[in-house]
């Protein structure tokens, strides 16, 4: 009985990690509502150009369980909830590549240009 029940726990545990693990897009707008200087930066820059787009949530992962103003204002929390902070790897998956400009300290700084305004 005992095992069966932790059995049961475990399961439930790994169905709760399974559905935090796969969090679903939310849109540029819904990150645009309380980033605004983010996203005015964002439209300018190529990255809202490119096709298909490299937008908030191609960046900083797949926004619906992080969004909420209580888990946004916790780091570890809005980690957990599947939000990136991009390292130069990932930008390096295409800069440095064919003809896109390779990823310096530099440009990497610069990814949100209002920083640099
Ligand atoms: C309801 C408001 C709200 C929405 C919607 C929201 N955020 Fe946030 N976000 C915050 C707050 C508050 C913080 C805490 C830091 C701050 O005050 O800027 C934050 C922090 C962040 C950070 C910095 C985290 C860190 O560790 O430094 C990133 C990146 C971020 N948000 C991206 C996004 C993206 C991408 C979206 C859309 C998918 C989004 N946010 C939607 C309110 C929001
Ligand atoms: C090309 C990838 C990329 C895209 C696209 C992108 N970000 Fe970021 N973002 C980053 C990186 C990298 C950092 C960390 C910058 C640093 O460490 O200086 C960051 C930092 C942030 C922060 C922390 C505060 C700040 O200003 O640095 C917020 C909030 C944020 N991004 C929101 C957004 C939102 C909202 C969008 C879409 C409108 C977006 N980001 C699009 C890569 C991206
Ligand atoms: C999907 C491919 C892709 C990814 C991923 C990507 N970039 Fe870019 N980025 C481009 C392209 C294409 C350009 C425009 C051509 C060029 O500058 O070589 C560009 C331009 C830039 C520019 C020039 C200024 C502007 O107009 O925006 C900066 C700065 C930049 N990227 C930073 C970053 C950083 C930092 C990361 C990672 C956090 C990143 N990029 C990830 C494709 C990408």
């Amino acid at each position: 009985m005992i095992l069966i029940r932790s059995v049961v726990a475990a399961f439930i545990a790994s169905a709760c990690a399974l559905s935090g693990a796969a969090p679903t897009r939310v849109g540029t707008a819904a990150c645009k509502m309380c980033h605004k200087v983010q996203f005015e930066s964002w439209n300018a820059s190529a990255h809202a150009k490119l096709k298909p787009v490299l937008d908030c949530e191609a960046c900083h992962g797949p926004g619906s369980e992080y969004k909420a103003v209580k888990v946004m204002k916790d780091p570890a929390a809005a980690k957990k909830a599947g939000l990136i902070m991009p390292d130069k790897a990932q930008c390096a998956t295409c800069h440095g590549k064919k003809k896109v400009s390779p990823m310096t300290d530099a440009m990497f700084a610069k990814v949100h240009a209002h920083k640099k305004a």
